[in-house]
């Protein structure tokens, strides 16, 4: 297999796109496919401050290598979760993640939630008993909630995740599964901002492939942890991603085309607009949006694991 460009011999065959590329056009290739989605859906302006949260794995990385080669303004957020798992999930991760950071000489935000709320995500999540026994639930809140905090404080104009075409199409899946409009109506590139306390969010490899991602990292030399989160083992996110691969792997461009199927006929009016941001109220101990009035559900949390947990109690942070 040739590169398309050049004739020289090809690092990746992406068969979805009728495209073999060598290496170093794929490394020009995809930024500037990452580049046209920015400006495509608006996702922010070159003079935005950009908020880049990244997990060590090798979405967020190789998109915030992406972002700091076309030259935007980026910062990193880690958040320390606590997670062991085999390979000592969330140290090495973070490592990891310092060590990107520093070789471009770029800031990296670390925020541990053990240090600042007092338990580590497994911990609150059973203590406060949500969930069910696993602590996806609790660490989606909780990541939610500080790489908005961070966004805000920080004065940044946009948070942005890794998120990629494979976990957007797996979502997707499971929401369409569902019918599940509120969900549906939401899920998009880009998440303006509807609430003052609430930062834009934005997804800048949406359409991008995770095989694509990967092929990146590793023809770009990053370092990232091979390892998924170990409570995702036999989550549904991950068995939707492997059906929605076998037809891929039998029909190329079939996630692609699920996803932007469905961004067309949202666009198309498919689905009824959000609600308007006068619904949204501000929540009386951090401060950050809630749909209920009053206290927000992360601060409820750690209300919970507080009252539960005298080492909780005593750390350092506010749940603010
Ligand atoms: P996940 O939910 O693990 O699939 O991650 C989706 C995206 O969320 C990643 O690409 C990152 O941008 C962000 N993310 C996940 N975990 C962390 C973390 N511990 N700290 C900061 N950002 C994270
Ligand atoms: Fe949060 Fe796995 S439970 S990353
Ligand atoms: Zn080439
Ligand atoms: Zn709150």
């Amino acid at each position: 297999m040739k590169c398309r460009m050049c004739g020289e011999k090809a690092a990746i065959n992406m068969r979805q796109h009728k495209l073999a590329l060598c290496r170093e056009h794929y490394l020009e290739w995809l930024p500037q496919q990452v580049q046209k989605a920015i400006e495509h859906y608006r996702m922010f302006e070159r003079d935005e401050r950009v908020l880049v949260a990244v997990s060590g794995g090798k979405d967020s990385l190789s998109l915030w290598d992406i972002l700091w080669r076309l030259g935007y303004s980026t910062e990193g957020l880690y958040i320390g979760l606590g997670i062991q798992g085999e390979a000592d999930y969330s140290l090495t991760s973070r490592d990891l993640s310092q060590k990107f950071a520093d070789e471009r000489a770029l800031k990296l935000n670390v925020v541990d939630v053990r240090e600042l709320y007092g338990a580590t995500i497994p911990e609150a999540a059973t203590i406060s008993n949500r969930g069910h026994g696993k602590p996806c639930s609790v660490c989606g809140l909780v990541k939610r909630h500080v790489m908005n905090r961070v966004a805000r404080d920080g004065g940044f104009g946009v948070l942005v995740t890794g998120h990629n075409l494979d976990d957007e199409a797996a979502v997707l899946m499971q929401n369409t599964l569902h019918w599940a409009g509120g969900y549906l109506v939401r899920q998009a590139p880009v998440l303006l901002s509807t609430h003052p306390g609430l930062a834009r969010k934005a997804k800048p490899f949406c359409r991008i492939y995770e095989r694509e991602t990967a092929a990146y990292a590793l023809l770009r030399g990053i370092e990232y942890i091979y390892d998924e989160c170990p409570f995702a083992v036999g989550s549904t996110t991950l068995y939707n991603k492997d059906i929605l691969n076998t037809m891929e792997g039998e029909r190329p461009g079939t996630k692609l085309q699920f996803y932007l199927s469905f961004l067309q006929a949202k666009e198309q009016g498919l689905f009824a607009p959000q609600p308007p941001a006068s619904e949204l109220n501000t929540c009386l101990t951090c401060g950050q949006p809630t749909s209920a009035p009053g206290t927000c559900t992360f601060c409820r949390l750690w209300e919970k694991v507080r009252a539960a947990s005298p080492a909780a109690r005593s750390a350092a942070g506010s749940p603010m």
